[in-house]
């Protein structure tokens, strides 16, 4: 089998095909899935039905993984679940379950663990069960979003710094979500704005729901500031929504993409989604 690909959209975004992850991939096809992932930063595989031993094997072959934090519903150490499912009893949880309001923190543009000092490198989120309906995944690219900006707003950008803070994100959906220990173990931490992939040299904004305010300008304004680029990014001509079939397994760049999930009808159908993470290589700002 050869590695072939569609590109999802004009912006980014590719299906690719030939590949087999429960079989294993090949240095040679691995090699090549790199370059798409570098290139198009959202990858789509169809009808992978792995199991998280297989998932982990294939993720890891991009670098070492990220543990989950510690209150995600089910939480293990490598796979993350995010689902509507209770683990003890396989039922549907009730939809006011702080699991399901927790887990709805996806449901705003983000890029995962932007709030850790070293931000992950890639995400693999496995459909294991996925509803009839709604319940997408929608990705937006921030290297279009910077390839358009204005000269002045380029260099205005280049240097600066964002505070990301998991608590400030997860209070906006309801102030009880994260505990004093939670807070302890997720502070503040600094990440650039713009970032360049060493692979290619392309730039791009890097923002999102965890983004608080800009090291040094004044909190209120600079937040407002933050929004307005995040709004930049996910203008519907650079994103790409990702209808789930069971087995599908999409990957994104999250040095330089955001993405959310879509609401779908929690109290009727069983969203089960694993997800695994591959870790950065290091600090985006000092
Ligand atoms: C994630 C995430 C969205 C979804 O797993 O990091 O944001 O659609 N998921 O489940
Ligand atoms: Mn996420």
């Amino acid at each position: 089998m050869a590695v072939t690909f569609r590109q999802l959209t004009p912006a980014f975004g590719a299906e690719v095909s030939g590949v087999d992850i429960a079989e294993g991939v090949s240095n040679a096809d691995f090699a090549e899935i790199a370059r798409l992932f570098n290139d198009y930063s959202v990858l789509v595989f169809r009808g992978q039905r792995i199991d998280n031993a297989q998932q982990i094997a294939f993720s890891k072959r991009f670098g070492p993984l990220e543990g989950t934090v510690r209150s995600n519903v089910g939480a293990g150490s490598e796979i993350a679940v995010i689902s509507n499912v209770d683990p003890e009893t396989d039922k549907i949880l009730p939809v006011e379950d702080w699991r399901n309001v927790y887990n709805s923190g996806n449901e705003m543009w983000h890029t995962d663990s932007s709030f850790k000092r070293v931000p992950a490198t890639a995400s693999l989120l496995s459909g294991r069960e996925v509803p009839p309906e709604e319940g997408e995944t929608e990705f937006a690219t921030g290297r279009a979003a910077w390839d358009d900006l204005e000269d002045a707003l380029k260099e205005e950008l280049e240097d600066l710094v964002a505070i990301h803070d998991f608590a400030y994100s997860r209070g906006l959906i309801r102030s009880d979500l994260v505990d004093e220990a939670q807070r302890r173990e997720t502070p503040p931490v600094p990440q650039a704005v713009i970032r360049r992939n060493p692979a290619n040299g392309r730039r791009n904004i890097y923002a999102g729901a965890h983004a608080s305010h800009i090291r040094g300008r004044d909190v209120e304004e600079s937040r407002a500031f933050l929004r307005s680029l995040t709004e930049r990014i996910v203008q519907e001509c650079y994103t790409y929504t990702h209808r789930w079939r069971q087995g599908d397994l999409v990957m994104w760049d999250n040095r330089c993409c955001l993405h959310r999930g879509r609401p779908w009808n929690k109290g009727k159908y069983r969203r089960v989604m694993h997800r695994t993470t591959v870790a950065g290589i290091g600090p985006t700002a000092a």
